[in-house]
């Protein structure tokens, strides 16, 4: 199953099979958006299927999650019909040593957000490429805006120190369009010294609807990582 595969493709299946057995009977799971959730997602649909896991629900975080989800027969539930998450499960863009994250890169953070901070627990899976000792060092900070008050909030953000770029489509002529219809700013700052304030300040801007800085709200975070040509996984 492994073979012919990079290591990076390597490391995503082998953290997300991790995450995936930390799934119990009788949960409700929030299923995450991204490469690596995706394998969790396979591999928890694939646990249902061979009747290892029983009557679990899953609360997608996405369209892609949702689609994945039914293709590997996970019962969907959405948030008024359940009144807690026992777990997430979502990837991540960076992960700083406080287990602080940038999130968004696929631009379903604001779904991300409200799933992921409802769980008892939150699962982040990454590969170790993810790790930086400082937000905001490779990644951008997205930020989801409504249409109309894109110009508006891109000049906020230039005050704010940062280099706002609308983030475009790939195969799609224009801008990238979220599951709630809106746009993604993509947003470089040289230093993010305070991301607990930078969270704060980017939501506060009127027409954000939400920022991929997560703060204060991973419980675990698994690593995929290759060593000696083999896939392994440990917990940060
Ligand atoms: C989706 O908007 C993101 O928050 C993803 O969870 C994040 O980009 C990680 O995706 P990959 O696992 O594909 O790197």
């Amino acid at each position: 199953m492994t073979a012919g595969l990079d290591p990076t493709t390597l490391m995503k299946q082998e953290v997300g099979k991790a995450a995936a057995a930390l799934v119990k009977s009788g949960m409700i799971v929030g299923l995450g958006t991204g490469s690596t959730t995706a394998y969790a997602i396979q591999y928890i649909g694939e646990r249902l299927k061979s009747g290892e896991l029983q009557d679990i629900v899953g609360i997608p975080t996405s369209f892609q999650a949702e689609v994945l989800a039914k293709k590997y027969g996970i019962p969907l539930v959405t948030l008024d019909a359940i009144d807690h998450i026992d777990i997430a499960i979502d990837g991540a863009d960076e992960v700083d040593p406080q287990k602080n994250l940038i999130k968004g890169g696929g631009a379903a953070h604001t779904r991300e957000k409200v799933v992921d901070y409802l769980a008892n627990q939150f699962v982040v899976v990454v590969d170790s490429g993810k790790l930086v000792a400082k937000l905001g060092s490779v990644f951008a900070v997205p930020v989801e805006v409504i249409p109309m008050a894109m110009t508006p909030v891109m000049n906020t953000l230039t005050k704010l120190g940062g280099k706002p770029e609308l983030r475009m489509g790939v195969k799609k002529a224009g801008p990238v369009i979220t599951d709630q219809g809106n746009m993604v700013i993509d947003v470089r700052f040289d230093d993010i010294p305070d991301p607990v304030n930078l969270e704060k300040t980017i939501n506060n801007i009127p027409g954000v609807l939400e920022n991929g800085i997560f703060v204060n709200c991973a419980d675990i975070v698994l690593i995929g990582e290759v060593k000696d040509g083999k896939p392994h996984v440990r917990q940060m």
